[in-house]
C-alpha cells in the first residue's frame, strides 16, 4: 500500500516538473516564431547610392502594387531571396526594364486581358502610347479617369476623342455611384439582391475599362450600352423598393396621427366624464 502511494507521489511530481519545464523553457515559442524573409531586390536596392538604382524602391512602396503584393520580381523576375547580384542572373528569369515596344507584354504577364484589347488600339499600332506613359512604371496607383486629361491627352493630337472617351466612361461611373448610394440609403427592407446585382454591374464595369484600352470609341460605347442595360433593370428596382419604402413611411405616419388623435379624444372623454361625475 505504501509502496503505491509513494509511486503515484513521484509520478505526480514528474508530471508538475515536466509541466513547469514546459512553462519556464524560453525555447518553446522561440521555435515556433519564423522571421518575416526579407526580399532581397528591395533590401540591396534602397541602400544602393545611385539615384536611378534606389529611387524605384519608394515610388513603388506607393503604389498599388505594393498593396496587393506584387514586388520588384512580379513584374522584373529574379530571384528575390538571393541576397547577392546572382537575384538578377539571366538563370533567374530576370529582366531589366523593358523597351518602349516590350511594355505590353512585359505588363501583360499579369493584365493578359486588357493588354490583348490594348495592342490593337491605334496608340499601339502607331507606337505611340504604352502602359507605362499613361500609368507610371514604378508609382502606379489605382485608375482614375482624371488621367484622361487636356494636358496628357490633347498634345498629340485633338482632345476631342479623348473627352468623347472620358464622357462615355465617366456618365457609367456617375450611374453606378448613385445607384450604390441610394442602395445605401434603403432602409428596412432587405436589399442583399441589389447589393449582388451592383456587384455584377461593377464586374461589367471593369469589362468596359479593359475595353477602352482600344481607344476605338464605337467598341467603347457598344460595350457600355450593355451595362447601360443592365443598370437600367437595376435601377427600376431600386425605384421599387424605394416606392414600398414611401408608402411604408405614410402608413407609419399615419398611424402616429392617428394614434394621437385618439389619445386626445379619449382625455377629452376623460376630463368631461369627470366633470358631469362631480356635477
Ligand atoms: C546585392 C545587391 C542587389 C540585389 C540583391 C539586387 N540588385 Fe538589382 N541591381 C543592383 C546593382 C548594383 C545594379 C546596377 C548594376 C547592374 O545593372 O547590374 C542593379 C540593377 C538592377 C536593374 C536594372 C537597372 C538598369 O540598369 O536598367 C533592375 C531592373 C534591378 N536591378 C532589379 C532587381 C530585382 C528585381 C532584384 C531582385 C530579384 C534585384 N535587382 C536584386 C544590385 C542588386
Ligand atoms: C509594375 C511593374 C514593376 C514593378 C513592380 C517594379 N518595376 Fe522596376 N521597372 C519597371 C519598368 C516598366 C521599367 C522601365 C523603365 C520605365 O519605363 O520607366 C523599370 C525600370 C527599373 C529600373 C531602371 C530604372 C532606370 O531609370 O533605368 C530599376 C533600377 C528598377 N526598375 C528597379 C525596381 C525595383 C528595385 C523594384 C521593386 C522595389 C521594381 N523595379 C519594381 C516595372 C516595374
Ligand atoms: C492612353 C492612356 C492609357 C494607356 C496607354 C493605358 N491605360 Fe490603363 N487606363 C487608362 C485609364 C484612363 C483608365 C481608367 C478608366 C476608367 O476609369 O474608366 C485605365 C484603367 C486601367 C486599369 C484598371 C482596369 C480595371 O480592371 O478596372 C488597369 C489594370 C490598366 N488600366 C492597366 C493598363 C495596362 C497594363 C496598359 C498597357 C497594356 C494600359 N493600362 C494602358 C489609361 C491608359
Ligand atoms: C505580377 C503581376 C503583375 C504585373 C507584371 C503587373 N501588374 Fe498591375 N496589378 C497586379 C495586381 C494583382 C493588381 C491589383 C488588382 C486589384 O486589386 O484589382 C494590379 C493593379 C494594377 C493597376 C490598378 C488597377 C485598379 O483597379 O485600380 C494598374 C493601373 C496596373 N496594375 C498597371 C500595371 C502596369 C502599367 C504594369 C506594367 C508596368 C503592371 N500593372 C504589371 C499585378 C501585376
Ligand atoms: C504621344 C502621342 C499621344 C498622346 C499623348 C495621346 N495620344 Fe491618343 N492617339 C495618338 C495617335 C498617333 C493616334 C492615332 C491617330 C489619330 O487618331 O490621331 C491616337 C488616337 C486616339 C484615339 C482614337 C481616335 C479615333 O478617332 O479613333 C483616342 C480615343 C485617343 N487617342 C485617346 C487618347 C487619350 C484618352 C489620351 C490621354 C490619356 C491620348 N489619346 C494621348 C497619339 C497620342
Amino acid at each position: 500500500m505504501k509502496n503505491y502511494s509513494q509511486v503515484k507521489t513521484l509520478r505526480i511530481g514528474a508530471l508538475l516538473l515536466g509541466l513547469a519545464a514546459v512553462c519556464l523553457s524560453p525555447g518553446t515559442a522561440g521555435a515556433a516564431f519564423q522571421e518575416p524573409l526579407t526580399n532581397s531586390c528591395i533590401a540591396c536596392h534602397s541602400d544602393l547610392g545611385v539615384e536611378r538604382l534606389s529611387r524605384p524602391v519608394t515610388l513603388w512602396a506607393s503604389s498599388v502594387h505594393a498593396e496587393v503584393g506584387n514586388t520588384c520580381d512580379g513584374c522584373h523576375g529574379g530571384n528575390p531571396k538571393d541576397p547577392t547580384e546572382e537575384a538578377m542572373s539571366a538563370a533567374n528569369h530576370f529582366s531589366r526594364g523593358p523597351k518602349k515596344a516590350e511594355v505590353t507584354a512585359f505588363c501583360g504577364k499579369c493584365h493578359q486581358e486588357l493588354s490583348k484589347y490594348f495592342k490593337d488600339s491605334a496608340h499601339s499600332v502607331t507606337g505611340t502610347q504604352n502602359c507605362v506613359q499613361c500609368h507610371g512604371a514604378h508609382a502606379i496607383q489605382r485608375i482614375s479617369i482624371e488621367i484622361i486629361a487636356p494636358e496628357k491627352c490633347g498634345t498629340c493630337h485633338d482632345y476631342a476623342p479623348a473627352d468623347k472617351l472620358k464622357t462615355v466612361l465617366l456618365g457609367l461611373h456617375d450611374r453606378f455611384g448613385s445607384s450604390k448610394e441610394k442602395i445605401r440609403k434603403i432602409y428596412g427592407l432587405p436589399t442583399q439582391p441589389l447589393v449582388d446585382q451592383l456587384g455584377n454591374v461593377w464586374n461589367q464595369l471593369r469589362q468596359v475599362r479593359m475595353v477602352s484600352h482600344t481607344f476605338d470609341i464605337t467598341r467603347v460605347k457598344k460595350k457600355a450600352e450593355e451595362v447601360q442595360a443592365v443598370m437600367a433593370t437595376m435601377e427600376s428596382e431600386i425605384v421599387r423598393l424605394e416606392e414600398i419604402e414611401q408608402e411604408r413611411k405614410l402608413l407609419g405616419w399615419g398611424l402616429i396621427a392617428l394614434f394621437i388623435v385618439l389619445s386626445i379624444v379619449t382625455w377629452w372623454y376623460n376630463r368631461t366624464e369627470k366633470k358631469t361625475k362631480q356635477l
